[in-house]
């Protein structure tokens, strides 16, 4: 299945300010963003894009012939060393997984289909689910499913989790989605494993942690005027990036506490967007997006 790119033409008509600019693109996927970006730009304007996801790269070279474009395997928490004489007039963060590393069995995202216990979006480094679920204490198995997950169930799963692999190895996908259907029966609409292997996904990735290094650095990859368009799917995200730039936002002069002396970086341009109904009718994955839009001073 092909990645439906999410707030589409919302987010590229705050990011392409000047469509003779340089943009940056730190989550490519399958492009969708790159591409209409683009679209967009004129001949002078340039593109460049990263993702840790090797196949996501591979995918970008093989399928965008463009003087314009470029793309890099990395991990956006490293963009000062790999851009370190450059900065951008517009930045994208399209945060989460690929709907394609669910659609890939091989890549151990999806609870729906069988494959190894993998879940890492860079398959180069970094530990795999199997190794982490078979390695962890049942008391680290239950914080993460909690914190990451919010899985209210998550101390029973966890002793399932540890009662299974007493026993031999827990390899697959379909291992771990039976062991959680032992504690959890299906209610609704939500298939039981849902949060657990969000949360496993998250924690395998240390998603949370890059975030907040990449936002740390956007600021020396930025032109002052440049723009940064930021999608969240989990409210965890949406909180780091809130929390970022609170203190950093310029205010109107009575917001400004007097003696507190803030340094102001950004402008917030737009607090929160939200899929219209009829994108989330189109794409339900869209239904947990939320875009905020800053812009350096
Ligand atoms: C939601 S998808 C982006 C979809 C993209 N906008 C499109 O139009 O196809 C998120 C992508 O970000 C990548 N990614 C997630 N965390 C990353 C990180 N820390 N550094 C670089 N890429 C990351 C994932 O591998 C995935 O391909």
């Amino acid at each position: 299945m092909l990645h439906v790119p999410v707030l589409l033409e919302e987010s590229l008509d705050f990011l392409l300010h000047d469509l003779s600019g340089a943009y940056l693109d730190l989550t490519f996927g399958r492009g969708s963003h790159s591409q209409e970006i683009l679209n967009r730009i004129s001949p002078q304007g340039s593109l460049h894009a990263v993702d840790r996801d090797q196949e996501a790269v591979l995918y970008g070279k093989d399928k965008i012939k463009d003087s314009r474009f470029s793309i890099y395997h990395s991990n956006y928490s490293e963009i000062d060393s790999l851009f370190p004489q450059q900065q951008f007039d517009g930045i994208l963060l399209d945060l989460g997984t690929c709907s394609t590393h669910l659609d890939d069995p091989m890549r151990g995202f999806s609870f729906q289909s069988d494959g190894p216990l993998d879940m890492r979006m860079d398959t180069s480094s970094g530990f795999s689910a199997g190794e982490w679920l078979n390695s962890a204490t049942e008391k680290e198995i239950s914080d993460i499913l909690y914190e990451y997950g919010d899985e209210k169930a998550s101390r029973k799963i966890a002793k399932a989790i540890v009662e299974y692999r007493s026993t031999r190895l827990m390899e697959t996908t379909i291992e771990l989605t039976k062991t959680i259907e032992t504690v959890l029966k299906r209610t609704g609409k939500i298939h039981p494993a849902t949060k657990s292997f969000q949360a496993i996904r998250i924690h395998v990735n240390n998603e949370l942690h890059h975030l907040k290094v990449a936002l740390s650095k956007l600021n020396d990859v930025l032109k002052a005027g440049g723009v940064i368009v930021i999608i969240s799917f989990h409210s965890l995200e949406d909180r780091i990036v809130k929390n970022f730039f609170r203190p950093q936002i310029k205010k109107l002069p009575k917001d400004i506490p007097i003696n507190i002396s803030v340094k102001e970086t950004y402008r917030c341009i737009k607090k929160k967007i939200k899929p219209s109904a009829n994108e989330i009718k189109i794409n339900p994955r869209s239904r947990s997006a939320i875009m905020r839009v800053f812009s350096k001073l």
